[in-house]
């Protein structure tokens, strides 16, 4: 080996020691633990709301209106507060060369909870510097450990709920690989025993309150063996504590041929994965529901959460002129599931009924992303007005009834 290779190699060992520090120094953080924030105790609780970019701008204020239409009496009564937060655009980011600019950051944690659109995440060769994803500092600066993300197709019986770990795995190390020679790259995934069980607990504590029998580990395991066969053995450890439950692990290339499996499918409930599975698996179970722009997120911590779309900023739609024809249903969800986490149920559930009857039941108002169908602002109308509908649940639980 020639001198100057030995040489590279002791760089990246010198880089590799550092990293090392840094995730020694974020277990001893997820070590003190925390206790959820409990949003009863708070007044006001503050909802930030980021817009995002490309179709982030449109589909965030679609899902703000309803938001804020839900909220208008605590508004009034000073129970909630709603804040604009700019300065989230890749055109902000890029200038300040920051995955989430310093004052944004600052924002971002003066508030409880957070709405936010999609972001546009830059690759090497674009238009843009090739900073790191806003979504996934964003999850790493606030600890937003738990991605919740639930699927649900009536017709076909299919209710899942998947658990994505969000803070760690392929993702807290994505912008920190290197090249260590001219040849080769590398990249890092890590698993930690923290990590992986507050992610795991909490997929079991949700099937216990939820009445789930059965909750799925999806890893790769028999391959990678060292940081899979953590988040493995970590999942058998805890379901022992829920004898009640059923836990069985997949591998994620067979589970993510078993989500279209008809025979299979339904009897998925609760699942739970490292990061980058998660991210995948997501995608493929959102097209099931309907696209991706049908499914909203929740990313779960214990000080701050943030609800946001599954998808990203499709610039693509922008270019063409389309933004405004883009499907907000994905952030409307987003801001039913904020509701249900402030406490806020009742109107949480008003608001899925609603997109139910619109996206999934009557279909009378159907986006196709073009100018044959609508604009995300005459469906967001559509499902104010039938959140305002005093006949909504009614005509809901037809709807579902006559689906069994
Ligand atoms: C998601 C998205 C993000 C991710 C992107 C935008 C960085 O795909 O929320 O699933 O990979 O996590
Ligand atoms: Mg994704």
């Amino acid at each position: 080996m020639s001198e100057a290779t030995q040489s590279l190699i002791e760089q990246a060992k010198e880089k590799f020691g550092v990293i090392l520090k840094e995730q020694v120094e974020r277990v001893e953080e997820m070590k003190k633990g925390g206790e959820p924030l409990d949003y009863s105790t708070l007044s006001p609780v503050i909802i930030g709301v980021c817009f995002g970019d490309g179709i982030g701008e449109i589909i965030s204020k679609n899902a703000q209106t309803v938001l804020e239409h839900t909220m208008k009496d605590e508004v009034a009564a000073g129970k909630v507060e709603f804040r604009d937060i700019a300065g989230l655009t890749i055109e902000n980011r890029a200038k300040h060369n920051a995955a989430i600019p310093e004052d944004v950051l600052a924002e971002l944690k003066a508030c409880h909870v957070i709405l936010k659109g999609p972001t546009t995440t830059p690759q090497a060769g674009d238009e843009w510097p090739n900073i790191e994803s806003a979504n996934v500092a964003m999850r790493r600066y606030l600890d937003l450990f738990a991605n919740v993300r639930p699927v649900k197709v009536p017709e076909d019986g299919i209710d899942w709920t998947f658990f994505r770990e969000n803070t760690e795995g392929a993702y807290v190390l994505g912008s920190k690989g290197m090249d260590v020679t001219d040849d080769i790259s590398f990249d890092f995934k890590v698993i930690t025993e923290q990590g992986a069980e507050r992610i795991i607990r909490m997929a079991f504590e949700f099937a216990k309150k939820n009445d789930k029998k059965r909750v799925t580990v999806v890893t790769k395991s028999n391959v990678v063996k060292t940081t899979d066969g953590r988040f493995s053995r970590v999942a058998k450890r805890i379901a022992q504590e829920y004898p009640e439950i059923t836990c069985d692990e997949w591998y994620i290339d067979i589970m993510t041929a078993k989500l279209i499996d008809p025979a299979r499918r339904a009897d998925f409930q609760v699942m739970v994965m490292p990061n980058l599975y998660g991210d995948i698996l997501t995608d493929e179970a959102a097209q099931l529901q309907g696209g991706v722009g049908t499914a909203g997120s929740a990313n779960v911590g214990n000080k701050w959460s943030m609800f946001e779309a599954i998808h990203g900023s499709a610039p693509r739609m922008v270019k063409e002129g389309r933004a405004q024809y883009a499907d907000p249903s994905s952030m409307i969800r987003a801001s039913a599931m904020l509701l249900r986490h402030i406490g806020h149920v009742e109107e949480a559930e008003k608001v899925e009924m609603a997109l139910e009857m619109c996206g999934q039941f009557e279909k009378k108002i159907v986006l196709t992303g073009r100018d044959n169908g609508a604009t995300g602002e005459e469906l967001t109308n559509y499902i104010l007005s039938w959140y305002e509908n005093p006949e909504l649940k009614a005509r809901w639980e037809e709807e579902v009834a006559k689906l069994k």
